[in-house]
């Protein structure tokens, strides 16, 4: 079984190659994306392995069925990177659901307190032995509200931390969980009561730029917005404008919706062309981290053994427990209840 690994980083090939120490499969890693361009490298292959910012878009399908690859293997659980519209009766695609919710949602409360509580300039001013607390001050977690958009594995999660901080929680989902204890409101009061906002929520057209100068104009004045999900559901030119009127008091990112020109490359010595990006990152309140939320250990095995175990599940039996296709959501209409492949 031969099996071609776009965008691979030195940590994927180290916990690949651990989950592959029998030797069953054949790779190649490459650093380079999937594109029209590069889908050559597959020649051969059974299996594409992509990642958050490879486009499979209708191009690289194409070319995909046309050198007789099978299968497009997500190891990542976020998939609006993939036409699965498209995809679907061509080439099948599988995906991680879940590696490490909880290495998001700790990263999500990491970068929330080491904005409010400014530890990363304390961290900076400590190194030059610059003792000074002015500037420094925060402001407690306890008794503040949160707003947590999409209540799934990693909001869960997420929830449960901001209990453990004595945090009123409050949140929107689109499919609300029943008997959950979760005080669920309409997004439109989750914009307005709530002192921190936390998106978990998978990135589809009805909510891309979710936050936008509109939703903005409703949230407290100070907010502080985590976006730990995927970069296009703010609106990032929104976002400036919010935080040089004061309206956003801070903003913690980890997903960026021009993300896929230069997060996971070292750009230092370089001009970066990204003018938003660049604004947002010389902001003393933004916190930008490289889609690092996943990046865990734990999860990094998950996602190797996950993947393998997608791969053999897809060649050996009828079914595939993490094939995803566009009517997935709708379950109504997809065949996985029936423990058969989408198609
Ligand atoms: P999940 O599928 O367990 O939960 C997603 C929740 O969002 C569900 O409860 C669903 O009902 C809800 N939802 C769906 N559409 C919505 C909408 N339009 N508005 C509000 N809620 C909606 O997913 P999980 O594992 O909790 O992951 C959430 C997201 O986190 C992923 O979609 C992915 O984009 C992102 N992620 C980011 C990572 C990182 O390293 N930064 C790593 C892993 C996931």
């Amino acid at each position: 079984m031969k099996v071609a690994f776009f965008d691979s980083k030195e940590y994927d090939q180290n916990s690949f190659e651990i989950a592959n120490s029998a030797g069953k499969y054949e790779i190649s890693f490459y650093e380079t994306r999937l594109t029209k361009d590069t889908c050559r490298l597959a020649e051969g292959c059974d299996v594409v392995c992509v990642f958050v910012n490879d486009d499979v878009n209708r191009d690289v399908i194409d070319e995909l069925v046309k050198m007789n690859v099978k299968l497009i293997a997500l190891r990542c659980a976020g998939y609006n990177n993939v036409d699965i519209q498209y995809a679907y009766g061509k080439i099948h695609v599988v995906r991680v659901p879940a590696y490490s919710p909880y290495a998001v949602a700790e990263h999500a409360m990491a970068l929330l307190l080491t904005s409010i509580r400014r530890i990363h300039k304390a961290y900076i001013r400590t190194k030059d032995f610059n003792f000074s607390l002015n500037g420094l001050t925060g402001f407690d977690l306890h008794g503040k509200t949160v707003g947590v958009v999409g209540t799934g594995k990693i909001g869960r999660i997420f929830i449960d931390i901001c209990r453990g901080f004595g945090m009123n929680v409050i949140a929107y989902d689109k499919f609300p969980a029943k008997d959950s204890g979760i005080e669920y409101v309409d997004i439109d009061e989750l914009w307005r009561r709530s002192d921190i906002i936390s998106l978990h929520c998978p990135l589809t057209d009805e909510n891309r730029h979710m936050v936008n100068a509109e939703s903005i104009a409703q949230m407290k004045k100070g907010v502080v917005i985590i976006n730990t999900s995927r970069g296009a559901l703010i609106d990032a030119e929104a976002l400036v404008e919010g935080i040089k009127m004061r309206q956003v008091g801070a903003a913690c990112l980890d997903v960026y919706e021009e993300e896929s020109n230069v997060f996971f490359h070292d750009y230092s010595g370089h001009i970066v062309d990204d003018d938003v990006l660049a604004r947002l990152i010389s902001m003393p309140n933004v916190i930008v981290t490289s889609h690092q939320a996943f990046l865990t250990n734990e999860a990094l095995a998950n996602i190797a053994d996950t993947t393998f175990g997608n791969i053999e599940e897809f060649f050996d039996k009828e079914y595939s427990i993490n094939e995803i296709c566009y009517k997935c959501p709708e379950l109504a209409n997809c065949k996985q209840e029936h423990d058969k492949k989408c198609f």
